[in-house]
């Protein structure tokens, strides 16, 4: 069996709204192995979102422990999770969140930030291993909903993380395109990355090597 790239132990996100706490992680434990597809299921304000950005370090739990790729997160200041998130963490959203203004492959260099010279020839490889080589000068409005996450999925493999999390990565497009979609993590999951990807359509889900189902803050089974 693979390591374990994503270990949680009793982690508990809890947002306060005026009087009222809102438990949106409720004492979550799992590890996910390197290498895996897993999917994480669940009713919306299940609390997918929530473990999400708290595994991509966007957020902080309340309480509990997180560990991603042999670091514990909350040892970790701002600046520091910030470099650990760019070397460690691609995501892809359901929005896409592509920059209107710029061209795919601008977009695509996005996140290499001081880098963009010198990884120009992996973001054309990365569009043409999304099947968009032919679109690298086209701006988002020019391409399909489809289209759009391939490029923020060769987006968020620029800097070659070994982990993508993925929020409802289909949400937005029709059944036969985010089909296509959940075909393109599963090749890169051949390849050794690892894939969380979020979602409320257990039709998305089944794809997965692994479903981890959440309800009401907690997992339910997998
Ligand atoms: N910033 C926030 N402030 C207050 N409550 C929040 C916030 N974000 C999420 N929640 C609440 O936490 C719960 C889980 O939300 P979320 O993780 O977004 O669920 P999901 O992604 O499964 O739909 C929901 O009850 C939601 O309303
Ligand atoms: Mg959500």
């Amino acid at each position: 069996m693979s390591e374990a790239i994503i270990r949680m132990k009793d982690v508990r996100k809890t947002y306060r709204l005026g009087k009222v706490d809102i438990h949106a992680l409720d004492g979550v434990t799992l590890e996910i192995q390197s290498g895996c597809f897993t999917s994480i299921a669940g009713a919306s304000g299940a609390g997918k979102s929530t473990m999400l950005h708290i595994l991509g370090c966007l957020d902080h739990a309340t309480s509990g422990e997180v560990h991603v790729n042999g670091r514990n997160l909350s040892e970790m200041g701002d600046s520091e999770l910030t470099a650990f998130r760019k070397r460690n963490i691609g995501f892809v959203f359901q929005f896409f969140n592509l920059i209107p203004t710029l061209t795919a492959r601008e977009n695509v260099l996005m996140p290499a930030m001081f880098d963009r010279e010198k990884k120009a020839e992996k973001a054309d490889e990365l569009l043409k291993m999304v099947g968009m080589s032919h679109r690298t000068e086209h701006h988002p409005n020019e391409m399909s909903g489809g289209e759009r996450q391939r490029v923020a999925i060769a987006r968020a493999l620029i800097n070659d993380p070994p982990m993508i999390l993925a929020d409802e990565p289909t949400g937005n497009l029709d059944s036969q395109t985010g089909k296509e979609i959940i075909d393109l993590f599963r090749t890169l999951s051949g390849e050794g990355k690892t894939i969380v990807l979020v979602t409320h359509e257990k039709d998305v889900a089944r794809f997965a090597d692994r479903i981890i189902t959440v309800k009401d803050g907690k997992v339910l089974d997998g």
